[in-house]
Order: structure tokens, then C-alpha cells, then sequence
């Protein structure tokens, strides 16, 4: 897998377009990538989508896909067809799922996504598992939903950093790492309760790094994507 400026993804989390494109015209695509996630999607449609890749950004539709194996596939070709860079399914829809949309994407002839899986959520931790009957750490089922994801044809996975090093060296270097929770060293940490600077996060052997409220709230946000740009660019 070749690592593609820009390695930053701003998440767009926003309830209206025109909040989203405003964002944009103050961001530059060869600085940044930008992601869409349920929120906006659901308010504003794949219109936003096609309206920011007009700009000329890239785009990660970040909608973690979850469903029977014949709708995830068909969602994941929609995608594609949609002409985002980056789409995601979860890990935990199991291998036939899986499968089916990396197949999939492989009829297709023209550009494909990257397909990456999520594995566990951040927001869940091992007693939220035990509770849904599964009985490994949160970290063991990192661990064994990275693998499944790897053995069944995903791109990468959406990793914290704290996980980054470990899923690295176990599944080598060409699986991509998406990692969110991203602070510079001198930003505020919002809801996030782990977070690591940009730095850090492409040392622990991230590839691209999701940066929400660091960017979309600053008072200069193209700044502030340019000095992370120059601290990944400083780390790798
Ligand atoms: O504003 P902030 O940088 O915290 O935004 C992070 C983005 O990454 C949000 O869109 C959030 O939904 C997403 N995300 C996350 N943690 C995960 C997966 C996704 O923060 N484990």
C-alpha cells in the first residue's frame, strides 16, 4: 500500500451543506482529505459528497457499513460509484460479509476505494463486550477483527493509536491505519478521552490520521492542517 498526500482527513461533522462547503473553501485539498460521516450524510445526502470532491478534495465516506452480506456489497458499490476514495464496512459483520464487498469492489474496472473495516469501536470498552456476550478484552478482539478484516481482503482498519504499533507489526506494513483521536500538542482534548498528536500517531505506524474539532473550530483551519502537514511530514 503506497502512503498518499495528504495524510490528513478532516472529519466534516457538520448538519448542514452549506456549513460543510463553507469548511471547504477555507481548506485546501492538497493539504487535507475530508471525511463524511452519518451526520452529514443523513442531512445532506450524496450531493455534499459530489459537491466537495467538485472542489477537488478526496473523500473518505466513513458510513460503517453493517448489514447482510448482498446490501453491504451493493452499499460498498454505491460508493464506488459515488467515486469516494475511502469507504468502510465493520469488522464485526464477519467474514461473508466482508468477502462480498471486497468482491464487490474487484468486478469493478475503473478506480476503487479503499476498503477498510472498523474493528471496535473507541467508545466501547472490554466490559461493554462482556456484556454483548463476548468474552475476549477489547484489545484481544481488536487483535482477532484486524485479522479477520486482513484475511478477508480489507484495505486497513480504523485503529487508535495506542493500537497502531501492535496491528503493524502483525499485519506488516502495506495494511492501512486510520487513526482518529488526534490532538496537536498544544489543542484542547474535547470528548476524546485518548489522544495522541499527530506526531505520535505516525510513529505508532498510522497512515492517514482523522482530525475533527482541532481543525474545523480554529479560527485559521488551513493553518492548522498545514503545521500538522509539516509535523507528519517531520515524523516520517
Ligand atoms: O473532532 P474530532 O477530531 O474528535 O473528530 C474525530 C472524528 O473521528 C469524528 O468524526 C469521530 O466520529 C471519528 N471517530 C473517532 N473515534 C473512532 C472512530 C471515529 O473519533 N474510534
Amino acid at each position: 500500500m503506497m502512503i498518499e498526500n495528504p495524510r490528513i482527513l478532516v472529519a466534516m461533522d457538520f448538519d448542514r451543506r452549506q456549513d460543510c462547503l463553507n469548511m471547504a473553501d477555507r481548506l485546501d485539498p492538497t493539504q487535507c482529505r475530508l471525511k463524511v460521516g452519518k451526520e452529514l450524510f443523513t442531512a445532506a445526502g450524496p450531493q455534499v459528497v459530489e459537491a466537495l470532491m467538485q472542489k477537488g478534495f478526496e473523500v473518505f465516506l466513513d458510513l460503517k457499513f453493517h448489514d447482510i452480506p448482498n446490501t453491504t456489497a451493493k452499499a460498498v458499490k454505491a460508493a464506488a460509484e459515488l467515486g469516494v476514495w475511502m469507504v468502510n464496512v465493520h469488522a464485526s459483520g464477519g467474514e461473508r460479509m466482508l468477502a462480498a464487498a471486497r468482491n464487490e469492489l474487484d468486478k469493478r474496472s475503473g478506480a476503487k476505494p479503499l476498503l477498510i473495516a472498523v474493528t471496535v469501536l473507541t467508545s466501547i470498552e472490554s466490559a461493554d463486550l462482556h456484556a454483548l456476550g463476548v468474552a475476549n478484552s477489547a484489545a484481544e478482539q481488536v487483535q482477532l477483527l484486524a485479522r479477520l478484516a486482513q484475511s478477508n481482503g480489507m484495505d486497513g482498519v480504523v485503529c487508535s493509536a495506542r493500537e497502531a504499533s501492535s496491528l503493524r507489526a502483525e499485519l506488516g506494513a502495506g495494511f492501512c491505519l486510520v487513526t482518529p483521536g488526534i490532538r496537536p500538542a498544544d489543542a484542547a482534548a474535547d470528548d476524546q478521552r485518548r489522544v495522541v498528536t499527530p506526531a505520535d500517531a505516525i510513529r505508532a505506524g498510522s497512515h492517514y490520521l482523522v482530525v475533527g474539532r482541532p481543525i474545523t473550530q480554529a479560527p485559521d483551519p488551513a493553518a492548522v492542517c498545514r503545521n500538522m502537514a509539516a509535523a507528519i511530514k517531520a515524523a516520517s
